[in-house]
């Protein structure tokens, strides 16, 4: 139980409220976190319409990569402080398919996920990745409240 917790974060402050709480679960129990950012191919979907130069395209993509790279590296840092053995990916797919996937691939027993993300559109308790990831998971599934004093 709780032997390796998947943490999906989108660099949001809700999902560094999650990882923070899955961080003190994880030391309380020695669990191992696997810490998941997912990039969403078909934010370009639109462009490849366009008749625009791909090199436009790669740079694009390059900068999408970076931040993802980015916000694994600052998930790595929040967490220096906690003595957890952590475990980063990028991957690349539908986030909330993909969170679901990644956790039975990487053999993951639970998830902590925010309820929010970067959208932060008020008027939802949770925003549509959470709410599938928490309707189709077939393990246990923490939502972390996010604390709306921090929300933008
Ligand atoms: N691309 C992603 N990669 C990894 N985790 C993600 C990603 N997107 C969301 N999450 C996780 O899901 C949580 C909830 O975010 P979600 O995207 O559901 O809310 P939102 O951005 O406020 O709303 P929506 O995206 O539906 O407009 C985040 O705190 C984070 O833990
Ligand atoms: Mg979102």
């Amino acid at each position: 139980m709780l032997r390796k917790i998947l943490v999906p974060v989108d660099g949001s402050e809700p999902s560094w409220q999650a990882l923070k709480y899955a961080a003190e679960i994880g030391v309380k129990f020695e669990s191992e976190l696997f810490v998941v950012h997912i990039i969403q191919p078909f934010y370009n979907a639109g462009l490849l319409a366009l008749p625009i130069d791909s090199g436009l395209l790669t740079m694009q993509m390059d900068d999408i990569k970076k931040n993802a790279e980015a916000i694994l590296a600052a998930a790595k840092e929040k967490l220096t402080p906690y003595s957890l053995k952590v475990t980063t990916k990028i991957e690349t797919g539908h986030p909330s398919e993909r969170i679901l996937k990644t956790a039975e691939e990487a053999g993951c027993d639970a998830i902590v996920i925010g309820s929010r993300g970067l959208s932060g559109i008020a008027e939802f308790v949770l925003g549509s990745v959470s709410s599938n990831v928490s309707q189709y998971a077939k393990i246990p599934v923490l939502i972390v409240k996010s604390d709306k004093k921090t929300e933008k």
